[in-house]
């Protein structure tokens, strides 16, 4: 669905992807891990040709998204919804018409058309309650939870989600990440999400990849992550107190 041919990206003269290959199949949920400024993000934006690779290219399908303008550019970027760090509502919109706004702008359905779906996806993501408050009056999770609906609601194949669980609580996480799922086995999108959050990745993840100095240094199912001998994972595992058994243990003494 997704497919890296050797791509090289330098931004600020060091090279963020250095020669970097993978292939997401569809409907997977594809993690990307890594330390801040890896290039989770960049790899991201890559996707959706938000930056064009120095060499190498990303296919979407049988698209060619790195040398894509114009129309075609158009198309391969309606294939996605992308959840963007930070949730990035529009603060004078209600909820609602946040999440309508892609509706507003990119079709021409009718009001009552429009409002129903927007419904229809506030109702998933347990916002239907909520549709006319601003984002200022709902909590870091609800704003999260809308902005996934608003990903959604011109019906992706493929949705990216940034760092989806930060800044969140435990629990709030835990949501989210159903919600991912959900996605998944109702809608059968393929999901590809980055993110510092090993317990999403593990729980969650069809596959999980981690980028390391450019590149992609391990890539696996959660099992074999977690038994991982790359000792850059090894110490993010450790970071986020996870054992090769794969069980939680702390060293409190
Ligand atoms: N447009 C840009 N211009 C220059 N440097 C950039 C740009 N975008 C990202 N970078 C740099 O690339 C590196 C990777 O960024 P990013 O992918 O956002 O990291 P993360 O893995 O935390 O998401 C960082 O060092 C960042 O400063
Ligand atoms: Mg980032």
């Amino acid at each position: 669905m997704i497919t890296f041919e050797n791509v090289t990206k330098r931004l600020g003269n060091r090279a963020i992807l250095d020669g970097v290959s993978y292939r997401i199949q569809k409907g997977e949920v594809f993690f990307i891990v890594g330390p801040s400024g890896v290039g989770k993000s960049v790899s991201l934006k890559h996707m959706v040709r938000l930056l064009t690779p120095d060499s190498g290219r990303v296919m979407v399908g049988n698209d060619n998204v790195s040398a894509a303008n114009g129309t075609e550019l158009e198309k391969i970027r309606e294939r996605f919804g992308y959840l963007f760090q930070g949730g990035a509502l529009l603060a004078w919109l209600t909820v609602a018409e946040n999440v309508a706004l892609p509706l507003r702008e990119k079709t021409d359905m009718t009001d009552a058309d429009i409002m129903a779906k927007v419904m229809d996806l506030l109702k998933m993501v347990g916002l239907e309650n909520d549709s006319e408050k601003m984002p200022d009056e709902i909590s870091g999770g609800m704003r999260k939870r809308a902005g996934l609906a608003r990903a959604l609601v011109r019906s992706p194949e493929i949705v990216l989600y940034d760092e989806p669980t930060s800044g969140l609580d435990p629990v709030t996480s835990r949501t989210i990440d159903s919600l991912i799922a959900k996605m998944r086995d109702d809608l059968g999108i393929t999901s590809i999400v980055v993110t510092h959050d090993l317990h999403s990745a593990l729980s969650i993840g069809t596959r999980i990849a981690m980028l390391y100095g450019g590149k992609i240094v391990e890539i696996a199912t959660p099992k074999d992550f977690v038994n991982s001998k790359e000792p850059e994972v090894r110490a993010f595992l450790e970071s986020q107190f996870i054992t090769k058994e794969g069980v939680w243990e702390r060293n409190i003494k």
